[in-house]
């Protein structure tokens, strides 16, 4: 058998231009366009790209965005202020603050600072509070596994009562994609760099999410057959076939586990296209929330 391609690419341009028309109503309806504030601390050259990819999808749906690059030196304080100018902006209705942030400064606190209603990324710690609990409901959710979650709906997965495994236990995916397959009533087993028997629990799972970040880790006969495969990995291994010289490849071995799987992503043209628009679809959201709140 060979496995459903699960096309993220083209899921993500269905939902943007849905966005781009929700973001014209909402202009039409209250004469100013949603904003998002974007905070870059330092030059590591992955964070620069996924910003320059971020604010240009936000450009490319009618939402603006305001972009604050502080370097690599900057003070808690300093990157603090930010956000709350940020916070107090009413042009801002979003704010993402890149991350890794450099080691000197407090994750927690800068998060922490964002405002409630305008985490765009889902990761205040008290909406990843409300996600790992039970009747309780974030504002926001985080932007890659929420993209995840629409990954899954899209290959028809019924996760209602479903095994799902979920490789990688990072604060902004794994952790945050465990809470919401288990919100959505699936049985969650999450398994990380010391879980023992790997392959024996992938084994058992109908869902499996890689996101471990290491390139083609899990293979195809680790695989129930049928299971739906999300991966999140974007590993860059060299190829000197490739005019670049290198090429991405996923957590997944693609071409074993496309012939065991019933439905896969691919990488690239998986789940990143969906990160991005998962960001763009909660500054719309806070949009909404702001513009009723001020009725
Ligand atoms: N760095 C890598 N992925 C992400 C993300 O989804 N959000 C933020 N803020 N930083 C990231």
């Amino acid at each position: 058998m060979t496995a459903r391609i699960i096309d993220g690419q083209q899921l993500a341009e269905r939902m943007r231009s849905k966005i781009a028309e929700e973001t014209k109503a909402f202009q039409a309806a209250h004469g100013y366009v949603p904003g998002l504030g974007v905070v870059l601390v330092g030059d590591n050259p992955a964070s620069a790209q996924y910003v320059r990819m971020k604010r240009r999808a936000c450009e490319a749906v009618g939402i603006t965005s305001v972009g604050q690059y502080l370097p690599a030196n900057a003070t808690q304080e300093e990157v603090e202020a930010v956000v709350n100018q940020m916070n107090a902006d009413p042009a801002v209705h979003g704010i993402l603050v890149q991350l890794p942030l450099p080691n000197h400064l407090d994750e927690e606190a800068v998060l922490r600072a964002v405002s409630l209603e305008k985490d765009a990324d889902g990761l205040h710690p008290i909406n990843i509070g409300r996600l790992a609990m039970k009747g309780r409901d974030p504002l926001f959710t985080p932007a890659t596994p929420t993209g995840c979650m629409y990954l899954l709906e899209e290959a028809g997965a019924k996760l209602e009562g479903a095994r799902a495994v979920v490789i990688g236990r990072s604060n902004i995916v794994g952790t945050p994609m465990a809470l919401m397959l288990m919100k959505a009533n699936a049985t969650v087993t999450v398994c990380h760099s010391r879980t023992r028997d790997m392959q024996s629990i992938v084994r058992e799972a109908d869902i499996v999410v890689a996101a471990i970040g290491k390139p083609e880790y899990v293979k195809g006969d680790w695989l129930k057959p049928g299971a739906i495969v999300i991966d999140v990995g974007t590993n860059k291994i060299d190829d000197p076939t490739d005019s670049r010289g290198y090429r991405f490849v996923g957590d997944v071995e693609f071409a074993s586990a496309v012939e065991v799987a019933g439905a896969i992503t691919k990488v690239p043209g998986g789940v990143g296209p969906m990160t991005i628009t998962m960001l763009i679809v909660n500054t719309l959201k806070a949009a909404q929330h702001s513009a009723r709140s001020a009725v």
